[in-house]
């Protein structure tokens, strides 16, 4: 799934993750740096306490002489005063910076999020999207930052703890950074020992969030199927998996810490046991053995919490890496940078030979070739699953074709730019989303210029003036999440409404396959009749009537045109398909 997989945490995979979010950083970077500097002498300031333990053991405890160390007391509070107020001011900073960095990223992801293809979204589910989308960025930008900002002041004390002890002892100074080499190894073999499981953590976690969007979505066939015990058993097994793939990373990275312990704590001893030596020895003073040990003992901090901090940085790099796997990806239906704009009347569209997949096992189009001239009506009849919808979806390229072409005008719709080519056809879905707000904003849409004459000619149309009327709050009613709020005869006329608005001269029409009553169905055919008035339609008929009226009926049996003509035509024909259908009355009357 992820290109390159690294065995260890090389400086060369940090820097190159790092790069990928500099563009990012690059906006806020005078802050950015700002917060940098200041977690400097945060970091930095316990070694100024530890070294000034020196002059005092040397000057009070052993001199006994107390004047001429009064100031370090005072030098004590000052310090931690100016610490305390760094630390506030580089918090501050650094979420500020991090927050803005996470939104710009999410910003360019959304915008990625909506110009995938179709089968990007056919292929990864609503919880993966969500996750990898969202909580992905800000593990990688908040981790990032905070993280950045916690290692920072790390490094920063562990080295000016470490000049204290050179400062105090060159020789334990030596011993003592030995031991620490040996305690951090372990930490950069942890990617290695982790990524599998992230991984798989992730998967997990998008799995917990498609559980809740099915409770969600799916409510009513959940409570009609009498799911919940179902439903419950799969979440607690999902579930059961996250909690494995936690113990397991415990089991992992949590030997880190108390490794590290561990080997530390024999340094101490080593320190403890050569230091005693030079004391007695006279190479060096009380005092420095009493700042070098504070300044160790402060070193073990920082360094354990290094071990720690490691641990939350990898996890940011690795979602980074996700976050940017994302990013860099090429939506595989895109602009040629040659496309021209469609512009002018529509006078024919073409299907030359087209043959189309989802997927490379079964082609669901075979060689189809389909000829409709300006303001015709051509009606795609067939058996179900037989491909009408997939013929339907080629001409706006929500998916392209396998082989073969496309044209309008005689021009190959992969090279039509793909916002002129869209603008030039409504399409009205078997199934149409309907976003949660008011009536009207789900026919204006992003067409606020809509002028009250115009959407009043719009409601008309699409035979929804009665239905407006009655409602109290008229064309601002609101419709609830995916228009739960109305019958499936009023979403399909809003849909219609939708398209009468675009006002585009080809409409593709999928009629609903599900049943309306008597009175629903008069009206909707109404409205798809007013929609088909002066433009060039593409209808997936179910019912007979939209099929009487269209110029040219075309007849799909699995993926193939087997039959075309109009109804009298057909209808004559001996053991002709349509001719079965329309007997069989599969088309609704
Ligand atoms: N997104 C998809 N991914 C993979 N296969 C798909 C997808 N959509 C449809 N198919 C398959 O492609 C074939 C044609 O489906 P299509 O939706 O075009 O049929 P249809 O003629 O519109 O049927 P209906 O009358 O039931 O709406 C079917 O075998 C279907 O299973
Ligand atoms: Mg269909």
């Amino acid at each position: 799934m992820y290109k390159k997989i690294k065995k260890k945490i090389s400086a060369s995979y940090m820097v190159q993750n790092y790069k990928k979010i500099l563009p990012f950083v690059r906006p806020y970077w005078v802050r950015a740096i700002l917060a940098m500097v200041i977690t400097i002498p945060v970091g930095s300031m316990d070694a100024v306490i530890a070294l000034l333990l020196k002059p005092y053991m040397d000057v009070v405890l052993v001199e006994k002489s107390v004047s001429a160390t009064a100031y370090i007391p005072v030098l004590i509070i000052v310090f931690s005063l100016l610490q305390s107020a760094l630390n506030y001011a580089s918090t501050y900073m650094n979420t500020w910076v991090g927050r803005k960095i996470a939104n710009d990223v999410k910003i360019k992801l959304f915008n990625r999020l909506m110009n995938f293809e179709a089968s990007f979204f056919d292929e990864k589910n609503s919880g993966e999207v969500q996750f990898r989308f969202n909580a992905d960025v800000d593990t990688a930008c908040n981790g990032l930052i905070s993280n950045v900002k916690l290692f920072v002041t790390r490094v920063v004390s562990s080295v000016a703890l470490i000049a204290v002890l050179f400062y105090n002892s060159w020789q334990l100074a030596l011993i003592a950074l030995a031991v620490m080499i040996c305690a951090l190894y372990p930490l950069t073999t942890i990617r290695r020992r982790i990524k599998d499981i992230m991984d798989k953590t992730v998967f997990s976690g998008a799995k917990v969030v498609m559980h809740f969007n099915e409770a969600y979505s799916g409510n009513r066939v959940i409570t009609s199927y009498n799911l919940k015990e179902h439903l419950n058993q799969k979440f607690k097994e999902t579930l059961q998996s996250v909690f494995t793939l936690g113990i397991k990373m415990v089991q992992r990275t949590g030997i880190m810490s108390p490794l590290m312990h561990f080997i530390i704590s024999i340094g101490i001893a080593l320190v403890i046991w050569y230091g005693s030596y030079l004391i007695a020895s006279g190479a060096i003073t009380p005092g420095s053995f009493v700042s070098f040990i504070a300044a160790l003992l402060m070193l073990y901090t920082p360094l354990k919490a290094m071990g720690n901090n490691f641990n939350s940085v990898v996890n940011s790099l690795m979602a980074i890496e996700r976050v940017f796997e994302l990013m860099e990806a090429e939506p595989k239906i895109d602009n040629k940078p040659e496309a021209v704009k469609l512009s002018g009347e529509i006078k024919t569209i073409e299907y030359k030979n087209v043959s189309f997949g989802y997927n490379s096992e079964k082609m669901a189009l075979k060689n189809i070739n389909l000829k409709i001239n300006s303001g015709e009506t051509v009606a795609l009849v067939g058996n179900s699953g037989g491909g009408k919808t997939t013929i339907g979806s080629l001409l706006p390229r929500f998916y392209d074709v396998t082989s073969g072409a496309i044209t309008i005008n005689g021009v190959d719709i992969k090279d039509i730019d793909l916002h002129s080519l869209r603008d030039h056809i409504a399409v009205v879905f078997q199934d149409n989303f309907l976003f949660s707000g008011t009536i009207r904003e789900n026919i204006v849409l992003d067409r606020a210029d809509a002028s009250d004459e115009e959407l009043r000619f719009v409601i008309k149309s699409a035979c929804l003036e009665e239905f407006v009327a009655e409602l109290k709050d008229g064309l601002d009613s609101q419709i609830g999440e995916r228009g739960v709020l109305l019958s499936g005869g009023q979403k399909q006329r809003i849909a219609i409404a939708r398209a009468f608005l675009k006002n585009a001269p080809i409409v593709i029409l999928d009629e609903a396959t599900s049943a309306l009553d008597n009175r629903s169905e008069a009206i909707v055919q109404q409205a798809i009749n007013n929609l088909m008035q002066n433009r060039t339609v593409i209808v997936i008929a179910h019912r007979l009537s939209t099929v009487r009226n269209a110029d040219k009926i075309v007849v799909v049996k699995h993926g193939k045109i087997v039959e075309e003509g109009p109804h009298e035509e057909l209808i004559e024909k001996e053991d002709g398909f349509y001719k079965s259908l329309y007997h069989s009355s599969q088309l609704k009357a």
